[in-house]
Protein backbone atom coordinates (compact mmCIF):
# COMPACT_ATOMS: atom_id res chain seq x y z
CA UNK A 1 0.00 0.00 0.00
CA UNK A 2 1.29 3.28 -0.64
CA UNK A 3 2.18 5.40 2.39
CA UNK A 4 1.62 8.88 2.51
CA UNK A 5 3.83 10.37 4.82
CA UNK A 6 6.30 13.64 3.80
CA UNK A 7 9.84 13.26 4.13
CA UNK A 8 12.11 16.53 6.52
CA UNK A 9 13.62 17.45 3.25
CA UNK A 10 10.23 18.53 1.64
CA UNK A 11 10.09 22.43 0.50
CA UNK A 12 7.61 24.48 -0.21
CA UNK A 13 7.14 27.38 -2.40
CA UNK A 14 4.53 29.86 -1.02
CA UNK A 15 3.89 32.58 -3.40
CA UNK A 16 7.54 32.71 -4.08
CA UNK A 17 8.50 32.62 -0.49
CA UNK A 18 10.69 29.31 0.05
CA UNK A 19 10.52 27.15 3.30
CA UNK A 20 10.34 23.68 4.78
CA UNK A 21 6.83 21.70 3.84
CA UNK A 22 6.27 21.40 7.72
CA UNK A 23 6.27 24.95 8.50
CA UNK A 24 3.83 26.16 5.18
CA UNK A 25 0.64 27.65 6.43
CA UNK A 26 -2.57 29.28 4.67
CA UNK A 27 -4.66 31.72 5.75
CA UNK A 28 -8.03 30.69 7.52
CA UNK A 29 -10.03 32.53 4.81
CA UNK A 30 -8.28 30.98 1.75
CA UNK A 31 -10.99 30.12 -0.93
CA UNK A 32 -9.40 26.94 -1.48
CA UNK A 33 -10.07 25.72 2.22
CA UNK A 34 -13.59 27.47 2.67
CA UNK A 35 -14.57 26.39 -0.89
CA UNK A 36 -12.55 24.28 -2.78
CA UNK A 37 -12.07 26.69 -4.98
CA UNK A 38 -8.71 25.53 -6.49
CA UNK A 39 -7.11 23.48 -9.04
CA UNK A 40 -3.23 21.54 -8.62
CA UNK A 41 -1.30 19.60 -10.56
CA UNK A 42 1.25 16.85 -9.85
CA UNK A 43 4.47 15.89 -11.60
CA UNK A 44 7.25 13.47 -11.29
CA UNK A 45 10.62 14.07 -11.13
CA UNK A 46 13.24 11.91 -13.01
CA UNK A 47 16.70 12.61 -11.66
CA UNK A 48 16.08 15.93 -10.98
CA UNK A 49 14.11 16.97 -13.78
CA UNK A 50 10.47 17.28 -14.15
CA UNK A 51 8.88 14.88 -16.40
CA UNK A 52 5.81 16.43 -18.94
CA UNK A 53 6.10 19.93 -17.51
CA UNK A 54 4.90 21.43 -21.25
CA UNK A 55 2.13 19.27 -20.91
CA UNK A 56 1.32 19.84 -17.16
CA UNK A 57 1.87 23.36 -17.55
CA UNK A 58 -0.98 23.63 -20.48
CA UNK A 59 -3.82 21.74 -18.15
CA UNK A 60 -2.82 23.69 -15.12
CA UNK A 61 -3.56 26.55 -17.73
CA UNK A 62 -6.98 25.42 -18.90
CA UNK A 63 -8.14 24.64 -15.35
CA UNK A 64 -7.53 28.04 -14.24
CA UNK A 65 -9.08 29.24 -16.98
CA UNK A 66 -12.15 26.96 -16.66
CA UNK A 67 -12.57 28.26 -13.02
CA UNK A 68 -11.83 31.64 -14.04
CA UNK A 69 -8.27 32.46 -11.90
CA UNK A 70 -7.05 35.00 -13.46
CA UNK A 71 -2.80 36.31 -12.63
CA UNK A 72 -1.21 33.32 -12.35
CA UNK A 73 1.84 33.82 -14.23
CA UNK A 74 2.43 30.03 -16.18
CA UNK A 75 6.67 31.32 -16.31
CA UNK A 76 6.99 32.70 -12.85
CA UNK A 77 5.49 29.41 -11.75
CA UNK A 78 7.84 27.61 -13.59
CA UNK A 79 11.09 29.09 -12.48
CA UNK A 80 9.65 28.90 -8.86
CA UNK A 81 9.16 25.19 -9.16
CA UNK A 82 12.78 24.84 -10.14
CA UNK A 83 14.09 27.17 -7.74
CA UNK A 84 12.61 24.43 -5.35
CA UNK A 85 13.23 21.65 -6.71
CA UNK A 86 17.44 22.74 -6.79
CA UNK A 87 16.92 23.91 -3.61
CA UNK A 88 16.81 20.56 -1.51
CA UNK A 89 18.31 17.14 -2.45
CA UNK A 90 15.60 16.20 -5.15
CA UNK A 91 16.75 13.29 -8.03
CA UNK A 92 13.41 11.11 -7.41
CA UNK A 93 10.39 13.44 -6.38
CA UNK A 94 7.25 15.05 -6.85
CA UNK A 95 6.22 18.79 -7.27
CA UNK A 96 2.66 19.60 -6.06
CA UNK A 97 1.26 23.13 -6.95
CA UNK A 98 -1.97 24.60 -6.23
CA UNK A 99 -3.56 27.26 -7.26
CA UNK A 100 -6.32 29.03 -4.77
CA UNK A 101 -8.84 32.02 -6.01
CA UNK A 102 -6.91 33.29 -2.96
CA UNK A 103 -8.21 34.76 0.36
CA UNK A 104 -11.48 36.84 1.15
CA UNK A 105 -14.42 37.40 3.28
CA UNK A 106 -16.14 34.22 3.15
CA UNK A 107 -19.23 34.59 0.26
CA UNK A 108 -19.67 32.11 -2.78
CA UNK A 109 -19.29 35.01 -5.61
CA UNK A 110 -16.15 35.19 -6.19
CA UNK A 111 -14.32 38.64 -4.60
CA UNK A 112 -13.89 41.56 -6.95
CA UNK A 113 -10.54 41.30 -6.71
CA UNK A 114 -8.29 38.72 -5.06
CA UNK A 115 -4.49 37.63 -5.07
CA UNK A 116 -4.23 33.79 -5.70
CA UNK A 117 -2.28 31.96 -3.72
CA UNK A 118 0.36 29.84 -5.29
CA UNK A 119 1.90 27.05 -3.71
CA UNK A 120 4.24 24.57 -4.50
CA UNK A 121 5.62 21.74 -2.82
CA UNK A 122 8.43 19.11 -3.74
CA UNK A 123 8.84 16.01 -2.14
CA UNK A 124 11.63 12.98 -2.21
CA UNK A 125 9.44 10.52 -3.85
CA UNK A 126 10.19 6.87 -2.32
CA UNK A 127 7.95 4.25 -5.11
CA UNK A 128 5.08 2.86 -3.19
CA UNK A 129 3.81 1.03 -6.32
CA UNK A 130 7.09 -1.45 -7.37
CA UNK A 131 5.23 -4.29 -6.63
CA UNK A 132 2.14 -3.63 -7.91
CA UNK A 133 3.84 -2.50 -11.27
CA UNK A 134 5.57 -5.84 -11.23
CA UNK A 135 2.72 -7.97 -9.79
CA UNK A 136 -0.32 -6.01 -10.98
CA UNK A 137 -2.82 -4.49 -8.10
CA UNK A 138 -6.78 -5.30 -7.39
CA UNK A 139 -9.11 -2.38 -7.99
CA UNK A 140 -12.91 -2.21 -6.20
CA UNK A 141 -15.81 -0.63 -8.79
CA UNK A 142 -17.16 2.51 -6.88
CA UNK A 143 -20.21 4.61 -8.10
CA UNK A 144 -18.79 7.90 -9.64
CA UNK A 145 -20.13 10.30 -7.37
CA UNK A 146 -18.28 13.66 -8.57
CA UNK A 147 -19.63 16.53 -10.69
CA UNK A 148 -20.02 17.10 -14.13
CA UNK A 149 -16.78 18.67 -14.88
CA UNK A 150 -14.25 16.16 -13.99
CA UNK A 151 -12.11 17.53 -16.80
CA UNK A 152 -10.80 20.11 -14.85
CA UNK A 153 -8.51 19.22 -12.28
CA UNK A 154 -9.54 20.85 -9.11
CA UNK A 155 -9.56 20.27 -5.75
CA UNK A 156 -12.86 19.46 -4.99
CA UNK A 157 -11.89 15.52 -4.77
CA UNK A 158 -14.46 13.89 -1.97
CA UNK A 159 -15.72 11.66 -4.13
CA UNK A 160 -12.96 10.49 -5.18
CA UNK A 161 -11.69 10.18 -1.45
CA UNK A 162 -14.44 8.42 -0.41
CA UNK A 163 -14.34 5.88 -3.62
CA UNK A 164 -10.81 5.67 -2.79
CA UNK A 165 -11.12 4.82 1.13
CA UNK A 166 -13.35 1.85 0.37
CA UNK A 167 -11.40 0.55 -2.70
CA UNK A 168 -8.12 0.70 0.46
CA UNK A 169 -10.34 -0.85 3.11
CA UNK A 170 -11.45 -3.48 1.18
CA UNK A 171 -7.60 -4.25 0.39
CA UNK A 172 -7.55 -2.60 -3.04
CA UNK A 173 -4.89 -0.12 -4.55
CA UNK A 174 -7.30 2.15 -6.23
CA UNK A 175 -11.46 2.51 -7.39
CA UNK A 176 -12.52 2.53 -10.75
CA UNK A 177 -15.41 4.57 -10.51
CA UNK A 178 -18.68 3.76 -12.91
CA UNK A 179 -21.58 5.70 -14.17
CA UNK A 180 -24.98 5.13 -13.47
CA UNK A 181 -24.95 3.28 -16.82
CA UNK A 182 -22.22 1.19 -16.30
CA UNK A 183 -19.43 2.53 -18.07
CA UNK A 184 -16.53 2.92 -16.52
CA UNK A 185 -14.90 6.61 -16.57
CA UNK A 186 -11.39 6.46 -14.62
CA UNK A 187 -9.73 5.58 -11.19
CA UNK A 188 -9.81 7.98 -8.27
CA UNK A 189 -6.29 9.02 -9.18
CA UNK A 190 -5.36 7.56 -12.19
CA UNK A 191 -6.60 6.80 -16.07
CA UNK A 192 -7.91 3.51 -17.17
CA UNK A 193 -7.04 1.37 -19.73
CA UNK A 194 -8.19 -1.74 -21.52
CA UNK A 195 -7.07 -4.43 -23.82
CA UNK A 196 -9.98 -6.23 -26.33
CA UNK A 197 -8.99 -8.50 -29.32
CA UNK A 198 -5.22 -6.62 -28.95
CA UNK A 199 -6.94 -3.58 -29.27
CA UNK A 200 -6.15 -0.68 -26.26
CA UNK A 201 -8.91 1.04 -25.30
CA UNK A 202 -9.35 4.14 -22.86
CA UNK A 203 -12.51 6.49 -22.18
CA UNK A 204 -12.74 9.28 -24.99
CA UNK A 205 -11.95 12.74 -23.23
CA UNK A 206 -15.13 14.11 -21.78
CA UNK A 207 -16.47 16.28 -18.88
CA UNK A 208 -16.69 12.90 -17.33
CA UNK A 209 -12.82 11.82 -16.81
CA UNK A 210 -9.79 13.69 -16.36
CA UNK A 211 -7.43 14.65 -19.74
CA UNK A 212 -4.35 12.40 -18.04
CA UNK A 213 -0.97 13.56 -19.37
CA UNK A 214 0.28 9.96 -18.58
CA UNK A 215 -3.22 8.71 -21.07
CA UNK A 216 -1.62 10.88 -23.70
CA UNK A 217 1.54 9.59 -23.48
CA UNK A 218 0.35 6.00 -23.70
CA UNK A 219 -1.36 6.94 -26.80
CA UNK A 220 1.58 8.30 -28.39
CA UNK A 221 3.57 5.29 -26.99
CA UNK A 222 1.14 2.41 -28.25
CA UNK A 223 0.40 4.15 -31.91
CA UNK A 224 4.59 3.72 -31.49
CA UNK A 225 4.50 0.45 -31.00
CA UNK A 226 2.15 -0.10 -33.49
CA UNK A 227 -0.46 -1.28 -31.09
CA UNK A 228 -4.08 -0.46 -32.46
CA UNK A 229 -5.68 2.02 -30.07
CA UNK A 230 -9.53 2.97 -29.81
CA UNK A 231 -10.77 5.63 -27.33
CA UNK A 232 -14.03 3.98 -26.56
CA UNK A 233 -15.60 3.47 -23.08
CA UNK A 234 -15.31 -0.03 -21.00
CA UNK A 235 -18.30 -0.90 -19.48
CA UNK A 236 -18.42 -2.41 -16.22
CA UNK A 237 -20.61 -5.40 -17.39
CA UNK A 238 -18.12 -6.47 -20.29
CA UNK A 239 -15.13 -6.67 -18.22
CA UNK A 240 -14.97 -10.27 -19.10
CA UNK A 241 -14.49 -9.07 -22.86
CA UNK A 242 -11.42 -7.75 -21.86
CA UNK A 243 -8.20 -9.45 -21.85
CA UNK A 244 -6.12 -6.83 -19.45
CA UNK A 245 -7.06 -3.90 -17.75
CA UNK A 246 -4.40 -1.36 -16.74
CA UNK A 247 -3.93 2.21 -14.65
CA UNK A 248 -2.09 5.03 -15.29
CA UNK A 249 -1.03 8.00 -13.41
CA UNK A 250 2.35 10.29 -13.21
CA UNK A 251 3.09 8.37 -9.81
CA UNK A 252 1.51 5.15 -10.88
CA UNK A 253 2.88 5.21 -14.33
CA UNK A 254 1.17 1.72 -15.53
CA UNK A 255 -0.25 -0.39 -13.10
CA UNK A 256 -1.47 -4.09 -14.08
CA UNK A 257 -5.08 -4.39 -12.96
CA UNK A 258 -4.92 -8.44 -12.10
CA UNK A 259 -8.09 -8.28 -10.03
CA UNK A 260 -11.70 -6.48 -10.41
CA UNK A 261 -14.05 -6.66 -7.23
CA UNK A 262 -12.33 -10.07 -5.93
CA UNK A 263 -12.62 -11.84 -9.81
CA UNK A 264 -9.22 -12.72 -11.17
CA UNK A 265 -8.94 -9.96 -14.60
CA UNK A 266 -7.84 -12.41 -17.74
CA UNK A 267 -5.26 -15.06 -16.36
CA UNK A 268 -4.88 -13.29 -13.35
CA UNK A 269 -1.22 -11.84 -13.97
CA UNK A 270 -0.31 -8.62 -16.00
CA UNK A 271 -1.02 -8.82 -19.98
CA UNK A 272 1.60 -8.78 -22.67
CA UNK A 273 0.41 -4.96 -24.21
CA UNK A 274 0.76 -3.85 -20.29
CA UNK A 275 3.88 -5.39 -20.49
CA UNK A 276 5.04 -3.97 -23.94
CA UNK A 277 3.63 -0.54 -22.79
CA UNK A 278 5.07 -0.72 -19.67
CA UNK A 279 8.76 -1.32 -21.30
CA UNK A 280 8.25 1.85 -24.13
CA UNK A 281 7.28 3.85 -20.57
CA UNK A 282 10.46 2.97 -19.20
CA UNK A 283 12.39 3.98 -22.25
CA UNK A 284 10.73 6.98 -22.90
CA UNK A 285 11.83 8.42 -19.36
CA UNK A 286 14.96 6.54 -20.10
CA UNK A 287 15.55 8.84 -23.22
CA UNK A 288 13.83 12.00 -21.60
CA UNK A 289 16.84 11.18 -18.25
CA UNK A 290 19.66 10.79 -20.57
CA UNK A 291 18.76 14.44 -22.65
CA UNK A 292 21.47 16.70 -22.07
CA UNK A 293 22.87 15.06 -19.46
N1 LIG B 1 -3.97 12.22 -10.11
N2 LIG B 1 -7.67 10.76 -13.21
C1 LIG B 1 -7.73 11.42 -12.04
C2 LIG B 1 -9.06 11.64 -11.41
C3 LIG B 1 -6.55 11.89 -11.44
O1 LIG B 1 -6.60 12.57 -10.28
C4 LIG B 1 -5.30 11.65 -12.06
C5 LIG B 1 -4.02 12.15 -11.48
C6 LIG B 1 -5.30 10.93 -13.28
C7 LIG B 1 -4.02 10.68 -14.03
O2 LIG B 1 -3.55 11.86 -14.59
P1 LIG B 1 -2.02 12.12 -14.88
O3 LIG B 1 -1.60 11.05 -15.81
O4 LIG B 1 -1.98 13.46 -15.50
O5 LIG B 1 -1.30 12.04 -13.56
C8 LIG B 1 -6.50 10.52 -13.83
C9 LIG B 1 -2.88 12.89 -9.46
C10 LIG B 1 -1.56 12.23 -9.69
C11 LIG B 1 -3.23 13.06 -7.99
O6 LIG B 1 -4.34 13.53 -7.74
O7 LIG B 1 -2.42 12.77 -7.11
Amino acid sequence: MPVSQTSPAALANINGVLMPLAEATVPALDRGFLFGDAVYEVLRVYQGKPWLLKEHLNRLAYSLNAVRIQGVGLERLQERMRATITAGPFGEATVYIQITRGSAPRSHKFPISSTPLEFIYVDEFHDPYQQARRHGAAVLTQPDLRWDRCDIKSTNLLGNVLAMQAASEAGCLEALLYLPDGTLTEGTHTSLFGVRQGTVLTSPRSNAILPGITRSLILRLAAGAGVPVREEVLKRGELDEASELFLTGTTSEILPVIAVDGRPMGDGRPGPVTRRLQQAYQEAVAEFVAEGA
